[in-house]
């Protein structure tokens, strides 16, 4: 057989060890990974020396913006801006415009991102109080899981009451799909937002004092709760304080089927950082005081946090430098600068190559069923792969994103660690730091890779549907 492509003379990453050795694609996959001499004869070859090769990280957690804020992002630029980053899957958030809360916005989604992406994706269905009854054809349209919204962030998407994240969790625990929580109490931030406009507090430092740790504690706490008596699976999304650690770790060991993430703004900036850079590192939840950075990343090595995820969440110049940080948009660009940054620490020897790879894309492929279609190199695999320098060292800036959002706090930041090539399904992507236009429209949803077990669904005698049918109180039966 020949080979579409054969990688010589690479460093091969897996979530336990590297190796040296060479990799063989053929029809997008993974043909072979062996000695030099055991690689079959290859229509085209590529020099991999002096560069590591990893599974392409999935990044669980963007905003592309598309349909809805094309000034901000769109697929093209957003998957543009992750195949830069070493990234070959994305999984999108659903507060686009219209929101993605029904089967036909979601077709149209489907639809726009086929035609643009350079990676393969996965699409949010929206979880809110109004959306339950479309649970059923959301997933029978493809959504990759759902995004429950517990606090308010860009987009202003209502959060659901506890009685309607309860009825939420009993439906969508028979379908077998995660819910990925916004894990942040709404009427705590509303009230305390609300006291601290009317004592004039217009500051940076205001937006942290809105959103104090305990609205992520006590709803990370509630979401466990929920998801234990249902038995519906649950993913908490960007974990910004030490404090929610314990109702995450504490939910694990009682065995609830729970997920945790954290973002590079959560492990490298701190409430330091607000004069600095102001509105620039508004995003919900806030960047907190420095006391939480080492728990967080304490809680990645000892796999209490299972991955790490960027909240890629692109606005313009303009939207994030306004004087009253209330009117400044929340979120910034990160898809395409996580991996240089958190390799950076590895090369700081505060973790292994492994385990990047395992909190980049390991975790995230086993999460979501996607494993060992995604998330490691080995023959049957996607050859979705990131060919990267490691010894690279050179600095982030904002003007040579992709990403249509030109405005980062991570500007003329010191990194070490470069994607060179990145690949999906044996197709570059990005080439010698450049991109390869051809690939566009080449991402393909990963939804159908369905390799997720049932959840094992708890007292399905007492949800609401069950309740519904039980007859009256002395009706004759
Ligand atoms: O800061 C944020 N920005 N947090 C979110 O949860 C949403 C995101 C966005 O969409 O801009
Ligand atoms: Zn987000």
């Amino acid at each position: 057989m020949i080979a579409d492509l054969v990688i010589h003379n690479g460093i091969v990453v897996s979530a336990d060890t590297t190796f040296p050795a060479s990799v063989a694609i053929k029809n997008g996959k993974i043909l072979a990974v062996g000695t030099a001499d055991s690689m079959p004869q290859a229509t085209e070859t590529l020099d991999a020396g002096g560069l590591h090769v990893l599974p392409g990280a999935i990044d669980v957690h963007v905003h592309f913006r598309d349909p809805g804020y094309p000034h901000k992002e769109d697929w093209e630029s957003g998957t543009a801006a992750a195949a830069f980053g070493g990234v070959t899957t994305v999984f999108d958030m659903p507060n686009t415009i219209p929101p993605t809360a029904n089967a036909e916005i979601l077709a149209a989604k489907h639809a726009i991102a086929s035609s643009k992406a350079y990676v393969d994706y996965g699409l949010y269905g929206l979880l809110g109080e109004d959306t339950i009854a479309q649970v059923p054809e959301l997933v029978d349209g493809g959504v990759i899981g759902f995004k429950l919204y517990m606090g308010n962030t860009f987009g202003k998407i209502p959060s659901p009451t506890t009685g309607a994240m309860l009825e939420a969790f009993e439906v969508v625990a028979p379908t077998g799909k995660r819910v990925s929580l916004h894990a942040e109490t709404n009427s705590i931030m509303e009230r305390r937002q609300a006291r601290l406009t009317a004592a004039g507090r217009s500051d940076p430092l205001a937006h942290l004092a809105a959103r104090p740790a305990v609205v992520a504690v006590e709803a990370v706490s509630r979401a466990a709760i929920l998801a234990e008596w249902t038995g519906a699976r649950i993913h908490v999304l960007h974990i910004s304080s030490a404090a929610e650690l314990l109702p995450l770790a504490a939910a694990k060991a009682r065995g609830v089927d729970i997920t945790g993430e954290t973002c590079p703004q959560y492990l490298f900036l701190s409430s330091d950082d607000y004069a600095r850079l102001g509105g620039i590192i508004r995003l919900n939840p806030p960047v907190r005081e420095q006391e939480n950075q080492a728990p967080i990343w304490n809680a990645l090595v000892d796999g209490t946090i299972d991955m790490i995820a960027t909240d890629h969440a692109p606005h313009t110049p303009e939207e994030k430098t306004r004087n009253d940080i209330w009117s400044v948009d929340c979120g910034f660009p990160g898809v395409e600068s996580q991996m240089p940054l958190m390799l950076t620490e590895v090369a700081a020897g505060r973790a292994s190559i492994s385990d990047y790879v395992r909190w980049s894309a390991v975790n995230p492929a086993k999460t979501w069923g996607l494993y060992p279609r995604k998330g490691v190199i080995q023959p049957g695999a996607d050859a979705d792969i990131a060919l990267v320098d490691l010894t690279r060292q050179w600095a982030l800036q904002d003007s040579q994103l992709q990403s249509r959002s030109k405005i980062s706090p991570w500007d003329g930041r010191k990194v070490c660690g470069l994607p060179i090539h990145t690949l999906v399904r044996g197709r570059f992507a990005m080439k010698n730091r450049e991109l390869v236009p051809a690939t566009k429209g080449w991402g393909r949803s990963v939804h159908t890779i369905q390799a997720m077990p049932p959840a094992v669904v708890r007292n399905a005698d007492q949800t609401m549907q069950a309740v519904l049918k039980a007859p009256a109180r002395g009706a004759v039966t």
